[in-house]
């Protein structure tokens, strides 16, 4: 296996337009594995060397912002003038109308502690919609991707949810925030949840949790205060493979994936039982 990334194995897009779909996903597929063996790789190392951002639980390892770099700088180099919109770094704005929404470890808590669900995330998106995206899960090999109206994969399987006969029987991934305040919210909407569904899983990377979504391997995911990286990939994936999808309307607004016989009932739940600001 490959631990660098050579530009010139790709074909050489620099400087077009925008190029089809299939090039950009193309692309996406391949930085994303080459992302994933760079952070396996590094592992070990990159857990000596942790800072943390948005509070004391929100950790970020030497291996995150490396890796972005490592991204940021092939795509400077393969599609000069891209946008960029990374967890790690500012922004780049777009000159070509293409946008790479990226985050380079998520799942960073199950990084540091050796758990193997992370991820490297990369949704791209053009004139403000995403039309293609990878979730390589290097620990298992696996990368999930989709375009739009293509269908979703697992590598080469083609995925289709589940299709469970109602809310009583879902398992229902969720995720929590790094903040006490918005915890304290999620385990109050998580407590009322339980009793209505089979049960709960808590992985702890959502790009994870909308691929296992699409694969079937749950049957809903929700989660509020998310960010464009953690979901622009899995969203796509998850619409693709046939899930019922309910972007956030707004900043820090709930993001819901389920299998459509019991989107319905699963965002009635989550709207009784959520605070009125976090909807
Ligand atoms: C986090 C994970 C987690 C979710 C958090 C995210 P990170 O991303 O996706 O599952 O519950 O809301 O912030 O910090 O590991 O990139």
């Amino acid at each position: 296996m490959r631990r660098t990334a050579d530009p010139l194995d790709l074909d050489d897009i620099a400087g077009r337009a925008i190029p089809p779909v299939t090039e950009l996903h193309r692309l996406a597929m391949q930085l994303a594995t080459q992302a994933g063996e760079l952070i396996l790789a590094g592992r070990d190392e990159a857990v000596l060397d942790v800072d943390t951002k948005t509070s004391a639980v929100d950790v970020v390892t030497a291996m995150d912002l490396a890796c972005e770099r490592f991204l940021r700088d092939q795509l400077a180099t393969i599609r000069p003038g891209d946008g960029f919109y990374g967890e790690e770094h500012d922004p780049l704005e777009s000159e070509t109308g293409v946008r790479w929404i990226v985050d380079p470890i998520d799942g960073t808590v199950n990084y540091l502690y050796g758990l193997p669900d992370y991820a490297v995330s990369i949704g791209v998106e053009v004139h403000g919609v995403v039309v293609t995206g990878a979730v390589a899960r290097p620990r298992t090999g696996d990368v999930f991707h989709a375009r739009l109206g293509e269908g979703a994969y697992r590598n080469e399987t083609r995925l289709l949810g589940s299709d469970p006969a109602d809310l009583g029987m879902s398992l229902v991934a969720t995720g929590f925030g790094y903040g006490a305040d918005r915890r304290a919210k999620q385990g109050q909407v998580v407590a009322g949840l339980l009793p209505q569904i089979r049960d709960i899983r808590r992985l702890g990377a959502c790009s994870l949790d909308l691929c296992n979504a699409a694969a079937g391997t749950v049957d809903a995911y929700y989660e509020w205060g998310l960010h464009e990286w953690d979901f622009a990939a899995g969203a796509l994936i998850a619409a693709e493979a046939g899930l019922d999808v309910r972007r956030p309307q707004r900043e820090d607004g709930l993001l819901v994936v389920a299998a459509p016989s019991i989107a319905d009932d699963l965002v009635a739940a989550l709207e009784r039982l959520m605070p009125e600001d976090s909807l």
